[in-house]
């Protein structure tokens, strides 16, 4: 024995352990922190979210983290009723305090009736999940007819993988190192199906990317937060919105 202090370092993580997110719990909210792209891309959600069918409507943010929606739907009473649904207690606690509603839960196992919310968001999150075909039933589900699901995911593309991952976890405001397994990232073709089960229909679909002078001047620290571009492309971060299809109609086959 020396006698020598040792220094602790947070242990190293699975990829996609959700325990990182309590690791990280600092690095939600700082417009230049570790989860700063989720703020460009939140912002780029909340333009896909439709007007409330009436004052006080239920949405569910399934995943919701630290609520970084919440500034982007407005505080206005006659808004929507944000609801929000994480595993991770340290960032529900956050939601909270962003006027989120927060129930500590799972994505694949959603604690609400069928049909209970006019609007589902579900960003950066299906990427994280081990079952599609499970996370898109309860997305459905809880969806009630007529009601919008606004998706915003990571496309499983050798493109995405290396540009996305690899390269991006090394970059300012990409994601922190380790957060996505590669194994997980999302086909649009196959979440379009799979929606379809459960009587989403999806009706748009784009890829998004950071504007490169947005960019520059967000990394020089001129700017709080950087736009998003909607891009024709689905090989890398996309946009999916769906629409649940009412009583009596169906989804045509094919
Ligand atoms: C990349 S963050 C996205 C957070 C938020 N949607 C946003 O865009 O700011 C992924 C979130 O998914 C949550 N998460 C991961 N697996 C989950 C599951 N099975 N059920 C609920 N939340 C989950 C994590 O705790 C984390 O808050």
């Amino acid at each position: 024995m020396t006698g020598r202090p040792r220094t602790t370092k947070p242990p190293r993580r699975a990829r996609n352990d959700p325990g990182q997110y309590d690791d990280l719990a600092a690095e939600w909210w700082p417009s230049h922190g570790g989860f700063a792209a989720l703020h460009w891309l939140a912002r780029a959600r909340a333009g896909l979210v439709p007007p409330p069918p009436h004052p006080g409507a239920p949405l569910l943010d399934v995943a919701c983290g630290a609520g970084l929606l919440a500034p982007h739907l407005g505080a206005d009473p006659a808004g929507w009723r944000h609801i929000g649904l994480d595993l991770s207690a340290t960032a529900l606690g956050q939601a909270r305090a962003h006027g989120v509603a927060p129930v500590r839960g799972n994505a694949l196992r959603l604690p609400f009736a069928d049909a209970t919310f006019s609007c589902v968001v579900a960003g950066e999150v299906l990427e994280h999940l081990p079952d599609l075909p499970g996370a898109c039933a309860e997305l459905g589900r809880v969806l009630a007819p007529g009601g919008t699901l606004v998706i915003d995911t990571l496309a499983d593309t050798l493109m995405c993988r290396i540009a996305l991952i690899h390269v991006a976890e090394r970059l300012p405001g990409g994601p922190p190192p380790r957060l996505h397994d590669p194994a997980l990232l999302v086909d649009p073709r196959v979440l379009t199906a799979e929606l379809a089960l459960h009587g989403v229909r999806v009706t748009a679909l784009h890829g998004l990317r950071p504007s490169i002078p947005g960019y520059l001047r967000w990394v020089t620290r001129r700017a709080r937060w950087v736009p998003m571009v909607p891009v024709r492309s689905t090989g890398g971060v996309y946009q999916a919105v769906g629409v649940k299809v009412g009583h009596g109609q169906s989804l045509p086959h094919g």
